[in-house]
């Protein structure tokens, strides 16, 4: 998968960018890092939709009152995070329902097999296995209805969903390849490994950092107190050296480098000489310092947003009707290339 991150001139279309994140749960570091704090920056250069993907959501059973609750607090938290209402359209996924029209037809150019393949998959049907419904298993074509509805150019995730967005080209050249060129094939915008693409869990650093972690000292989450993040990072398994450096077998000190690196953008290097004569102890608690940095002025953003719930419905509202306008084009074009009457 090819990076093509060229902003285009004044003259051509601006290139579109589509990303979504799902809203079980307040957003962590992982998140942040890996994918919203790259969602701001391309708002500048490029015809950005950011989406609160509900229907993804539901295929892990979800309490309705927290899944209501969770969307809008997610919805309020990308805000906070810079996505600005006037620049990108941020809407919820469920208010669109040219997603779920398009992901069914999507379903019928996708195979079996392809799907089985996936690791996320594979993974949530272990952790939930007594819930392994077909939504699970065909989660990436909704992915790629998303993604495809828009002709979106780039997609800026974390590299946990490369697999995800690979199958999306498939199915997307697929379709083309039978009915002529409905479909952009997108590329992926994947942070480099050591700039927070995996942001990994501070309990088990070879597993990534996720929100549905039971164990909550496993993660950061973007709304947690300074004095709960300290703790959490003096907390972080490491191991049994002292000197801070990256290598192989440092999982644990390798993701603290990875964060401190993201968010300071310093270079490993700079990092070991920084650190160089300090213990791991001094090291976490800087880094544990320059998150609670990055991360205030996104809680009180957060905070005063969360007081004003007719903004928050103005701008989802608004959001869903521009997005459903632009998807009407790609969608009644997939209509008539596969034989529905208009
Ligand atoms: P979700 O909700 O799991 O995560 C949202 C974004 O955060 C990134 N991310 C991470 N990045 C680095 N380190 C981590 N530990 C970490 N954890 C999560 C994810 O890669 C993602 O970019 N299927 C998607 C949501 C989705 C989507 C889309 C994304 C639905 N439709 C269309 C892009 C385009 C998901 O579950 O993300």
């Amino acid at each position: 998968m090819s990076e093509n991150t060229t902003p285009t001139t004044q003259t051509e279309r601006k290139k579109r960018v589509f990303s979504g994140i799902q809203p079980t749960g307040v957003f962590t570091l992982g998140n942040y890092i890996g994918a919203i704090r790259n969602w701001d920056k391309l708002q500048a250069d490029y015809d950005c939709l950011y989406s609160i993907v509900n229907l993804h959501a539901i295929t892990v059973r979800q309490d309705p009152q927290a899944l209501k609750k969770n969307t809008l607090s997610s919805y309020a938290l990308i805000l906070a995070c810079g996505i600005d209402p006037q620049k990108s359209i941020a809407f919820i996924q469920s208010h669109v329902p040219t997603h779920s029209q398009l992901a069914w037809v999507l379903n019928c150019y996708t195979q079996f097999g392809e799907l089985s393949r996936m690791t996320q998959f594979k993974d949530k049907s272990a952790k939930y296995a007594d819930n392994i419904n077909a939504g699970l298993f065909t989660y990436p074509s909704l992915m790629a209805a998303d993604i495809l509805l828009y002709g979106t150019d780039l997609v800026p995730v974390g590299a946990d969903q490369k697999q995800h967005l690979e199958l999306a080209r498939d199915i997307a050249n697929r379709f083309n390849g039978i009915y002529g060129n409905v479909f952009t094939v997108p590329d992926g915008i994947i942070p480099k490994s050591n700039e927070g693409a995996r942001v990994m869990s501070l309990q088990d650093p070879t597993k990534k950092m996720s929100k549905s972690d039971t164990n909550t000292k496993s993660f950061v989450s973007i709304l947690d107190e300074p004095n709960t993040i300290i703790k959490k990072f003096k907390g972080a398994v490491t191991d049994s050296e002292a000197s801070v450096h990256y290598g192989e077998g440092k999982d644990g000190i390798n993701n603290l480098m990875g964060i401190y690196s993201a968010l300071t953008s310093k270079t490993f290097d700079e990092i070991e000489d920084e650190f160089r004569g300090k213990g791991y102890g001094d090291f976490k608690v800087a880094v544990g310092e320059v998150v609670c940095e990055e991360l205030k002025p996104i809680q009180d953003r957060y905070k005063e947003l969360m007081t004003d719930k007719a903004y928050l419905e103005k701008c989802y509202r608004e959001g869903a009707e521009k997005a459903e306008a632009i998807s009407h084009r790609i969608m009644n074009k997939v209509n008539k290339k596969v034989g529905f009457i208009d």
